[in-house]
């Protein structure tokens, strides 16, 4: 496995790749690997001769008073997960090398970013849509893989692939959750004991608003109301939002049909959670 700090040295790999046939697969991450990741890697592996593996700490969709600075990092632990899964390379610049002095171009988008996340976050979807697109640029990958639990962050990718002719195939793989229920993140190690257990009230409520729409519900303000009731039984729990949205264009709607995105955000002392789930209908 290549670890490549140099946007370069990861271009010259690609290359003999490409020129031998070779399909690729990315996982973009920013480390501190977990099973999630790892099912993303997983599938990337499944689907194509070889696999990259980005992992950056992206300041640029991190706000002010974000958690930049401690969003946890450990490279030694991480190479070892993607070694083990058969990755072929890991990207791993510094920031320096991915936004060089003078840098003033970003990606941005008018619909998507504005709801859920992109409300609290106001600039943090650019900062993913213009890092995800360096690296497609840099690794030229036939497919990525993102996860459900950044659902926002999934369709707003999808729609970016779609807008600007990007010839890679944006593949969506399913949340991986800890035994008790709670979506695996990387922010999971901020919790502590009370925290994590109070934690839990996000799968909890999340599953109070599936249990309605499996028998029947079709009013999201109905569904909405069920889910802040039960986040709202635990005193640890401030919720920053409890949203449904259409999936593809993440506007709200009032009526459960076509691919309805229910999503929630609720800081647990200081961390911030994010969990959903996505009906079919
Ligand atoms: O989901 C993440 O870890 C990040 O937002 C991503 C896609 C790697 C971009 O920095």
């Amino acid at each position: 496995m290549l670890i490549c700090n140099q946007i370069a040295m990861v271009r010259q790999q690609v290359q003999e790749w490409k020129k031998s046939g070779l399909s690729i697969g990315l996982v973009p991450t920013m480390g501190y690997l977990h099973e999630g990741h790892k099912s993303l890697i997983d599938a990337a592996r499944k689907e194509n001769d070889r696999v990259a593996v980005s992992i950056f700490v992206n300041p640029m969709q991190f706000g002010p008073n974000e958690d930049l600075a401690s969003y946890p990092r450990d490279l030694e632990k991480d190479a070892k997960l993607c070694e083990d899964a058969g990755v072929d390379l890991i990207f791993h610049p510094q920031p320096e090398e991915m936004y060089k002095q003078g840098f003033c171009t970003y990606v941005d988008m008018n619909g998507l970013t504005t709801e859920l996340c992109g409300k609290s976050r106001p600039i943090h979807f650019r900062g993913v849509q213009t890092v995800v697109l360096k690296l497609f640029h840099i690794v030229t990958p036939d497919r990525a893989y993102f996860g459900q639990k950044d659902a926002q962050q999934l369709a707003v990718v999808k729609r970016m692939v779609q807008d600007l002719n990007v010839g890679t195939e944006i593949i969506g793989c399913p949340i991986i959750r800890e035994e008790d229920g709670l979506a695996k993140s990387s922010r999971n190690t901020y919790l502590n004991e009370k925290e994590r257990q109070a934690a839990l009230v996000l799968s909890r409520s999340l599953q109070v608003g599936k249990a309605l729409v499996d028998a029947g519900e079709t009013n999201a303000q109905a569904i909405r109301q069920a889910i802040t009731g039960e986040i709202e039984k635990e005193p640890m729990a401030k919720i920053d939002y409890v949203d449904i949205v259409d999936f593809e264009t993440i506007t709200p709607i009032e009526t459960v049909q076509g691919s309805v995105l229910v999503a929630i955000a609720v800081f647990i002392g200081k961390t911030r959670l994010i969990d959903n789930f996505i009906v079919e209908k």
